[in-house]
């Protein structure tokens, strides 16, 4: 098979590296990609929402799949385009990728399918917004409808902060367009877990469950950021616990999509809260996530390529995966100022080093190539990934690979992984 992954960054690196492993690739490519990607396979330089270029890309280099990474591409349609050119695309089609992009449609899913979830309402106009808020008091949660890359949510502990997130996102228009339409809810108390199935439109088959660190610093405080690391298995997300979820929110998920003329094909990443009255979803994703893609692909045995021809084929209904048993985390490194304002153009060594390492894997997300010199580009930087038979074990051998690396202008959060390692 012929393959394009569509991406560039830490998720995308895990993605090539495990298709790059299949034994039905003959040839692997990837758009944009980034250096890491390229020492797998040829990186063309085409953006990952140049829908046009990249189904010309694949139709001119006979591609079987194409695996598009990001949400960006799919909200964007890529799944569409390269279906009307004949090509198999593995994702959702843009109307079921509104599973993503819209935070009213998701709702107004997981109502139809009886999925357990947070009660809400949405919202066009800003005095009957204030008015809700004022009625139900805080704890409350004010998201915006549209993509909004992660700045669209206050979980907001006082009235006023409420408020004035409504008059940010309604009025002062902070987010553009994705603004304009807010989803208020109620403030869900519990652990958080990212759970991923793989879905053919039909039927969906678990992925596993990982825990990423949203926030920027140690101890869950700072900015919000795309994710500062993660782990899996997760000692929470017990089997009972993953056949609940199975049947209790994805598979009535993918029916109701189905009813609606519009079926999943893809993975869908559902944020969970783990609450006092079992699991309830906080949102979907329409695609992997990251960092939690790079631990499922170390945890994953079977091949990759595989599963996906299958799930796109319709052929998941007696397909089963195996996984290795063995606990994977990755740290993230990232520039500091990130999510601000990471610095970019330093340099970063000892990778060689690292790449000796037994159970070690790193994996590229913001890096680019300068005069030979691998250098920072990018918020999240690099993934530093490891295994082990322990969670313990996996950690302390991905922080000996961050130690090891030289990257002085680089930093990373110590704790990952303390919920499940906790006493
Ligand atoms: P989302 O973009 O919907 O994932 O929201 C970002 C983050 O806000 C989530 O990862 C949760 O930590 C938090 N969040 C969103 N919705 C709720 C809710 N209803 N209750 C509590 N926390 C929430
Ligand atoms: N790590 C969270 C995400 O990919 O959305």
């Amino acid at each position: 098979m012929r393959v394009l992954v569509v991406g560039g960054g830490g998720r995308e690196h895990a993605l090539v590296w495990a298709i790059a492993a299949s034994p039905l690739l003959t040839k692997l490519f990837c758009a944009p990609g980034n250096p890491g990607i390229a020492e797998l396979c040829d990186c063309m330089p085409i953006g990952q929402t140049d829908i046009a270029a990249l189904v010309a890309f694949a139709q001119a280099n006979k591609i079987d799949l194409v695996v598009p990474g990001p949400e960006a591409a799919l909200v964007a349609g890529i799944t569409d385009a390269m279906a009307a050119a004949g090509i198999a695309c593995f994702g959702p089609t843009a109307a079921a990728a509104a599973l993503e992009g819209s935070k009213a449609f998701t709702k107004e899913v997981a109502d139809a399918a009886g999925v357990p979830t947070a009660t809400w309402a949405r919202f066009t106009d800003p005095a009957s917004a204030r008015d809700h808020v004022r009625s139900h008091g805080a704890p409350i949660v004010i998201k915006a409808d549209g993509l909004a890359a992660g700045k669209g949510v206050v979980v907001a502990a006082t009235e006023a902060e409420a408020l004035l997130a409504i008059t940010d996102f309604m009025e002062t228009g902070t987010l553009g367009g994705a603004g304009a339409e807010l989803v208020i809810e109620e403030c869900l108390v519990g652990e958080e877990i990212s759970f991923f199935a793989l879905c053919d439109g039909t039927n969906a088959i678990p992925l596993g469950a990982a825990q990423d660190h949203k926030r920027a610093f140690d101890g869950d405080v700072g900015p919000n950021t795309g994710g500062m690391g993660a782990y899996s298995p997760t000692p929470r997300f017990t089997p009972a616990l993953e056949d609940e979820v199975m049947a209790r929110i994805i598979r009535p998920t993918l029916a109701e999509m189905s009813r609606r003329g519009t079926p999943f094909r893809g993975i869908l990443y559902a944020g969970l809260m783990l609450t006092g009255a079992g699991p309830k979803l906080i949102e979907y994703n329409v695609r992997f996530g990251d960092p939690e893609c790079q631990c499922l692909m170390l945890r994953l045995q079977s091949d990759l390529l595989a599963a996906l021809v299958a799930a796109q084929e319709g052929e998941l209904a007696n397909f089963a995966l195996r996984w290795h048993d063995r606990h994977a985390i990755a740290v993230v490194m990232a520039a500091e100022g990130y999510p601000t304002s990471p610095r970019r153009g330093t340099s970063i060594g000892g990778l060689d080093l690292v790449a000796q390492m037994v159970g070690v894997q790193v994996f590229h997300a913001g890096t680019a190539m300068r005069d030979g010199q691998l250098i920072a580009d990018g918020g999240r930087v690099l993934a530093v990934c490891a295994t082990g038979k322990t969670l313990g074990s996996a950690r302390t051998a991905a922080y000996t690979a961050v130690d090891t690396i030289d990257w002085p202008e680089g930093f990373c959060r110590r704790d990952i992984g303390w919920r499940a390692l906790a006493p």
